[in-house]
């Protein structure tokens, strides 16, 4: 099958953005009394702001000590912290190889788009100097599931007029790899091998740099 589109998550594939999402909840999380480890941290890979939240606060059992005031303000919290993590970011860090993948995929004429759940995406895109390469961007505002749902998947194929099949999703999380799974796309893990198969992957490397699309286009083929 001909590979037209190659779609994109932002944290975590692109840049180490997941680390600082991870610490800016945890310092959170501590301040509200409710620790969490990395393995938790896994299942909030890929989950909105909010959503994030509410299974932190569940994790506490807190869920119903705030209102919905409350939790938009400790979201927002959360978010001030995780943009002063990201102050200094600039091209320096592009994980490696993706700047390569993305001249690989312009070359092969094979459409470039961002499926990422952060509303913070464009701004860490810009201040990475890799908006040019992104044909198209999902506002996750639009969007009325977040991952696992194919939604935000599906919307891309629909904006860029590409079939589904035709498209390969790159994914750290579980949630993203299911997502990418349920929107009938070929889904590429970046991460742990076991985490990221059982969560349905037909690919799977260990960290950006092991990205090499003529790789991915012949695991492709012969899936
Ligand atoms: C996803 C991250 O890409 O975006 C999640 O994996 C994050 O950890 C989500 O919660 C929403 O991001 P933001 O920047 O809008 O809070
Ligand atoms: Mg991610």
């Amino acid at each position: 099958m001909a590979v037209t589109a190659c779609i994109f998550d932002l944290d975590g594939v692109i840049t180490d953005t997941a680390a600082y999402h991870y610490l800016a909840w945890k310092q959170l999380g501590e301040e509200l009394g409710i620790e969490f480890d990395h393995a938790f941290n896994e299942t909030l890979k890929g989950i909105s702001r909010m959503d994030s939240l509410e299974r932190i606060l569940i994790l506490g059992e807190k869920q119903h000590l705030f209102t919905e005031e409350e939790k938009q303000q400790l979201a927002k919290k959360k978010n001030e912290h995780y943009v002063s993590l990201l102050v200094d970011m600039g091209p320096k860090d592009i994980y490696p190889g993706i700047q390569q993948l993305l001249d690989e995929l312009v070359e092969q004429h094979i459409h470039i788009a961002l499926a990422s759940a952060s509303k913070n995406a464009p701004m860490i895109l810009e201040a990475l100097g890799l908006t040019k390469y992104f044909e198209y961007i999902v506002n996750p505002d639009d969007l009325t599931y977040g991952k696992p749902n194919p939604e935000i998947f599906l919307r891309v194929a629909q904006a860029l007029g590409v079939k589904p099949s035709e498209c390969i999703g790159v994914e750290d999380a579980q949630a993203g790899i299911e997502a990418i799974k349920a929107a009938g796309m070929f889904a590429v893990g970046v991460g742990t091998v076991d985490i990221l198969q059982a969560a349905g992957a037909d690919y799977v490397v260990e960290s950006t740099d092991m990205l090499e699309l003529s790789k991915i286009l012949q695991k492709n083929n012969t899936n």
